[in-house]
């Protein structure tokens, strides 16, 4: 293994010293990679310098790329990455009237198969402001009491892109696209396929309702859920300097844009979804 990790003492997220990514990697490099992700669920790599293609050969590495719906913001050199950006005037900047991705989710959660990793790249970042908020949702599982996860043992939910929180925080869909995404039921806790370990699964940014709860009740139980994973103890601040590329494992966490910088300072990241075999082509 070719690099060091170094994790930050938050909850979650290491850094990764001594890898440029836009070589390609070794296989036991790769590897170590995967497991560097599985234990901290976030990894960060400072300092890269790359190409949309380099980006892209790096995020296969972690699993087939799954295309966002949101096809008007595919990167136009490579369409497996997408563009998060305030800058209008790129034909790629979102005028949400909020900061977009400022709720709490896990990517492509009201799909079928979500996304196993993601991975955002920061292009231009805002002097201050514009951080990413991250929380472990295996922490947020195993801290709950008994008679909470008692409770929501067997439970499932109903997720869709455009319920949940963060309205103001969305694109609308177009009616082709709003068609290619129906809800999708996941159950409340998830045992991870590569780890073994449970985690709630549930966010408010694309959670719907509780299938087997009555509205009232589910929304309260959701809440309760919101509150707890999303306590300090169980987060982790990423501020984000040009050129950090962040992967995260999407079954064992949720995150949030939180804004916070003036329209006039540019801030733009690449993203993509990795594992789920959702694909629009
Ligand atoms: C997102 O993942 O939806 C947005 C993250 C960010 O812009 O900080």
């Amino acid at each position: 293994m070719t690099f060091t990790v170094e994790p930050t003492g938050a909850a979650l997220a290491a850094e990764i010293h001594g890898l440029d990514l836009a070589r390609s990697l070794t296989q036991e490099d790769a590897e170590a990679l995967r497991g560097a992700l599985l234990e901290h669920i976030l990894l960060v790599f400072p300092g890269q310098h790359l190409t949309p293609g380099q980006l892209a050969d790096f995020c296969r590495r972690f699993g087939p790329i799954t295309r966002h719906i949101l096809d008007q913001y595919h990167h136009p050199e490579e369409p497996d990455l997408c563009i998060i950006s305030n800058v209008v005037e790129s034909g790629k900047g979102r005028t949400t009237a909020q900061t977009a991705g400022s709720y709490w989710h896990s990517d492509l959660s009201y799909l079928a198969d979500p996304a196993d990793v993601s991975m955002l790249y920061a292009v231009e970042v805002p002097q201050s402001g514009g951080d990413t908020l991250f929380c472990d949702m295996y922490a947020a599982y195993v801290s709950l009491s008994a008679a909470m996860r008692a409770r929501i043992a067997g439970l499932t939910a109903v997720h869709n892109i455009m319920s949940g929180s963060g309205a103001d925080a969305k694109v609308a869909l177009t009616e082709a696209q709003r068609a290619k995404v129906p809800d999708a039921i996941h159950p409340v806790v998830q045992r991870h396929p590569e780890t073994g370990r449970e985690a709630l699964f549930v966010n408010p940014g694309f959670t719907r309702r509780i299938v087997e709860l009555d509205a009232a009740a589910g929304i309260e139980l959701l809440t309760e859920l919101y509150a707890h994973a999303t306590d300090a103890r169980f987060t982790y601040r990423h501020k984000w300097r040009a050129g950090d590329v962040t992967l995260f494992d999407g079954r064992a966490s949720m995150h949030s844009a939180t804004g916070g910088y003036t329209s006039d300072q540019p801030r733009t990241l690449w993203r993509a979804f990795m594992g789920g075999s959702y694909a629009t082509g």
